[in-house]
């Protein structure tokens, strides 16, 4: 039996959307170009030559969405604001239609009872700024504050929470340096100047959010973070496993924290970040949360032959697997809770994504019955239970993700959602794994009836 009852009174319980997978519109209303337009059109970036031009068509069919939300019993949703819909070259001109989406969006959540987490940054930067330079580059971060001051003009009367940008690593190390993600650079230097620009945006957007919204703000960046460990005791891999940490989870944490960045990891990439007087408490004011998504361990091997940090993460043996695939390991979560928590003492700690894609069968009857989805999402909200017996505090959970959408250079394929999306007909069912959801939420709020607007 799952029991759920030490978690906080007032847990948060939300999903998570990002506004490139699953909007779509991508040419309606004067929204410009984002680099994940041009990344997907790109030939062989990104499975079966997916794009998100129409994605879920949410742009569309939000009310039906936000009924769906209530249907999960979701007191909060975590969407993202695209960028080039509200500012469509990046600087300049405002699209007063890009903003009037989403101030239509939060009126719906609100008379629905959801609260709503906005994102600033999940992935979709205007073309534009990427012609000019991108993330290497200081405007970008510049930009970034001024585009986070309109929004936060606009909606700042109405939200509350905000999130600053989504998952660095995957901006600045996938998209920079790995070249799986947009805009698909392979270049350690320019990988390294993004992830200060990065983090210097979410140092100036924390402080615009607070020159700029009405309500006070409860500003958070969000990490994807791993727990590491070495794949043999070989001096070597142990090394790397600690290397996998600074490049996974120290690089980011450190500065926010104030501790600057770290040291071993200055030294293995042999890059110095571009630091100007001042960044560093920028990027280390205070926050109200810090956003962590778990999806799996990382158990690492060293990789000399390979590019900088050397390190290679290798699957585990006999461990259950996602259709990505990742390895199952709720434990994972509860560690990386407790061990940031421990050594960083964030206010408050949300869980802002979390969730598995698997090969879901639509029965002949129109149901889905994903008992992996189910079974990964128990076993990671008992880790999350663990995690707040241990000291961490975490005061909310948003399961990745509401709705299957486009899975960035995975396409379509892999399916995320608590409800499952017929891209042929945008018919939305919801699934077992939906169902399971709203009835946890629904005990512990049972368990609990108490207001939920002042965790955080
Ligand atoms: O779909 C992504 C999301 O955009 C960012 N975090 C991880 C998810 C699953 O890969």
């Amino acid at each position: 039996m799952l029991d759920l009852s030490n978690l906080p009174p007032n847990f948060i319980w939300g999903s998570a959307t990002a506004a490139y997978q699953i909007e779509g519109a991508v040419t309606e209303d004067g929204r410009g170009p984002s680099i994940w337009d041009t990344f997907s059109h790109l030939p062989g970036m990104v499975d079966n030559g997916d794009t998100g031009d129409v994605a879920c068509d949410h742009y569309h069919r939000w009310p039906q969405d936000v009924a769906l939300m209530r249907r999960l019993n979701l007191e909060a949703y975590r969407f993202s604001v695209a960028w080039p819909r509200v500012v469509p070259a990046g600087t300049g001109p405002v699209n007063p239609a890009g903003l009037d989406f989403y101030d239509r969006l939060v009126d719906g959540l609100l008379e629905a009872g959801i609260r709503p987490f906005v994102t600033l940054y999940h992935w979709d930067l205007p073309q534009a700024l990427q012609d000019a330079g991108g993330w290497p580059d200081r405007a970008t971060a510049e930009a970034f504050a001024d585009y986070a001051a309109v929004v936060a003009g606009r909606l700042g009367d109405r939200v509350a929470d905000w999130n600053t940008v989504n998952e660095p690593l995957c901006v600045c190390w996938i998209g920079h340096l790995e070249g799986r993600m947009a805009p698909g650079e392979r270049h350690l230097t320019r990988a390294v100047h993004a992830s200060h620009h990065v983090l210097l945006g979410h140092g100036l957007v924390n402080q615009a959010i607070r020159a700029s919204a009405q309500l006070p703000p409860a500003v958070g960046i969000v990490l994807n973070l791993s727990p590491t460990e070495p794949g043999t005791d070989r001096p070597e891999d142990v090394a790397a496993a600690r290397r996998a940490d600074g490049h996974i989870n120290r690089w980011w944490l450190d500065p926010l924290y104030g501790r600057g960045y770290p040291a071993d990891m200055l030294d293995t990439y042999q890059v110095d970040p571009p630091v100007r007087d001042g960044d560093l408490e920028l990027i280390a004011a205070p926050t109200e949360f810090l956003g962590i998504n778990y999806y799996f361990r990382q158990v690492i091997v060293d990789d000399p032959d390979g590019h900088a940090p050397f390190i290679r993460q290798i699957p585990v043996p006999g461990s259950v697997e996602t259709a990505m695939p990742w390895e199952v390991y709720a434990k994972g979560l509860e560690d990386i809770l407790v061990s940031v928590a421990q050594t960083y003492q964030p206010r408050s700690i949300l869980v802002t994504e979390n969730g598995s894609a698997w090969a879901d069968t639509v029965e002949p009857t129109g149901e889905i019955h994903d008992k992996e989805r189910v079974d990964y999402l128990e076993q990671h909200l008992e880790a999350v239970r663990d995690a707040v017996v241990r000291g961490a505090p975490v005061d909310g959970y948003f399961a990745w993700s509401l709705l299957d959408n486009f899975e960035w250079a995975y396409g379509y394929d892999k399916r995320f959602g608590l409800v499952r999306v017929d891209y042929d007909t945008q018919e939305r069912t919801i699934k077992a794994s939906g169902r399971r959801y709203a009835e946890l939420i629904r005990a512990h709020r049972a368990a609990h009836p108490v207001t939920h607007d002042a965790v955080i």
